[in-house]
């Protein structure tokens, strides 16, 4: 080659190297890099699944720095600033030097920071291909501070809820205010730790539903887990004796669509899953107070039973061996007063003469202030406490994952509250007395048809 060529190419080369590529957005902030909201800037993570950036919700002007589904941009699973808008794109998102991320306005005050205790040991920001936005230093899987410790009103696979009583912490949902704001709003799911861990979902200081507590495999009130466990494994934490922290959260199986948990301004809590074909979310899993059948708390009120086909009895009937403590509020669909016993109980001293009648496939009662111990190892052992407890109304099994063989107990000895039928494999054994058993009694208020089959079946 002639130097003129030499040189030539030489010359090329650099030409090249100058030239302004559009350098696809990195997933990592070091130290004194910032996201500017003016000029459109954003974190992809490596995957390219999420995506970091500042965004308008619905109508709203207001700006906010979130996370959302690169393949749905207006689905926004987290926001850092929910409760401080900025009014203008004059935000920006800083690592800054003592290794937090600040979130500044135009007068480049904070409205939002990582703030943690750890010290500065973070070296980069980075949002991880799960969603994850975490400090970290270096490749560390230690993170000073992640996004999944403060959810919003979406649990991604890795998230979890519950508590942690060492420290305190409490991870929970807490629904958008409105379709245009994502400050926190009237709904929150939260994971009750008395009794079997279930999630509740409140609105306010009101439990407008409940799961149903955790059997092993699933939450008892949400048989339908079941079809989709292979994909969306749940973890539950902490049913030992004396647990530090009691949590559930799920992952996703390699390969599984992208999938979200989510807790809406309208206190619907669903299960969405991403639709490749249609490029759209499906619901495999949905409940909220607003189901007009059996899914708002104690609608039946004590010993009510709830039964979703029973919509010309407004739904609402009495376990067996019950009827309503008011027949005419019944009568203007007032069930919430609940129901009383037929006939009394006979048990002093651990003698009794009461007997159990099943009621078959149900989402368990509240479970809040019942007697759980999951080491019992059988049924029969725990209808033997049951019995000689004269305290005991109720009892089922804790533990559905032997099959036939089931284990744990948990031993009512309040009123039976949020009772419903409903296709799960879970049965609740109801002190009843003796006089229940024997003949087909039909009492007055087995108006369900289902229940006339709960009386009929006797024992
Ligand atoms: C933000 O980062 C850009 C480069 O990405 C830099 O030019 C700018 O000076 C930075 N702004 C501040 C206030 O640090
Ligand atoms: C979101 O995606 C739609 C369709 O791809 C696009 O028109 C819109 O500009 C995007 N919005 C943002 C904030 O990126
Ligand atoms: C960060 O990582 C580097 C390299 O692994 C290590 O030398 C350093 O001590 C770490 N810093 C902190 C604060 O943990
Ligand atoms: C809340 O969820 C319910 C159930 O999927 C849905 O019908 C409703 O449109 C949702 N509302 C919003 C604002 O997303
Ligand atoms: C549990 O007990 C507390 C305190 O007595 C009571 O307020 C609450 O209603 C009870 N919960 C259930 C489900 O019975
Ligand atoms: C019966 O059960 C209650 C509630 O679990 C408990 O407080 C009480 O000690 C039990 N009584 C006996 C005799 O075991
Ligand atoms: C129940 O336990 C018995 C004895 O421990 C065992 O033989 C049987 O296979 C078990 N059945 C199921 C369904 O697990």
């Amino acid at each position: 080659m002639r130097p003129t060529s030499q040189l030539l190419l030489l010359l090329f080369l650099a030409c090249i190297s100058l030239l302004p590529i559009q350098a696809p957005a990195a997933d990592k902030l070091q130290k004194g890099q910032n996201l500017t909201d003016s000029n459109g800037d954003t974190l992809l993570s490596a995957g390219g699944s999420f995506t970091l950036g500042f965004f308008s919700p619905g109508v709203s002007t207001k700006r906010y720095l979130g996370i959302w589904f690169s393949v749905s941009n207006d689905t926004v699973y987290w926001v850092a600033n929910r409760d401080q808008p900025l009014v203008d794109k004059s935000g920006m998102l800083v690592f800054n030097d003592a290794a937090t991320l600040v979130l500044l306005d135009g007068a480049r005050r904070t409205v939002w920071s990582s703030d943690f205790t750890g010290g500065s040991s973070a070296s980069v920001a980075q949002l991880l291909d799960s969603g994850n936005l975490v400090l970290r230093n270096g490749s560390s899987v230690a993170y000073p501070w992640q996004s999944f410790d403060y959810p919003s009103d979406t649990l991604l696979p890795g998230m979890k809820l519950g508590k942690n009583f060492w420290t305190g912490t409490e991870w929970q949902l807490t629904s958008w205010r409105s379709a245009d704001d994502p400050s926190p709003g009237e709904y929150r799911r939260t994971l009750e730790t008395k009794g079997l861990p279930e999630l509740i979902l409140w609105r306010g200081n009101v439990k407008t539903h409940r799961s149903g507590p955790y059997n092993g495999l699933y939450f008892n009130g949400v048989p339908e887990a079941s079809t989709y466990m292979n994909m969306y494994p749940l973890h539950v934490t902490g049913l030992t004796a004396r647990p530090t922290e009691i949590t559930y959260g799920y992952t996703a199986e390699p390969g599984a669509p992208l999938t979200r948990v989510v807790v809406n301004h309208t206190g619907v809590a669903e299960r969405l899953v991403w639709n490749t074909d249609t490029g759209a979310w499906i619901s495999f899993f949905s409940r909220g107070a607003r189901d007009i059948t059996c899914d708002a708390y104690g609608k039946c009120g004590a010993f009510g039973l709830c039964d979703p086909e029973a919509a010309l009895s407004g739904f609402c009937g009495c376990v067996p061996g019950f009827r309503p403590i008011s027949t005419s509020a019944w009568q203007m669909k007032q069930y919430v007063g609940g129901c009383q016993r037929d006939a009394v109980l006979e048990c002093r001293a651990g003698k009794t003469t009461d007997r159990f009648k099943v009621v078959p496939g149900v989402k368990l009662p509240d479970t809040q202030n019942a007697t759980v111990d999951i080491d019992v190892a059988s049924l029969e052992e725990c209808k033997a406490r049951c019995y000689a407890n004269c305290s005991c109304l109720a009892y089922a099994a804790a533990d559905i994952r032997g099959g036939g063989n089931r284990s744990g107990c948990i031993l009512w000895t309040d009123a039976i509250v949020d009772l419903r039928l409903i296709d799960s494999k879970q049965d609740l054994y109801l002190r009843l007395s003796k006089s229940e058993f024997g003949m087909y009694r039909l009492s007055i208020y087995a108006f369900l048809p289902s229940m006339v089959f709960f009386v009929l079946e006797g024992n």
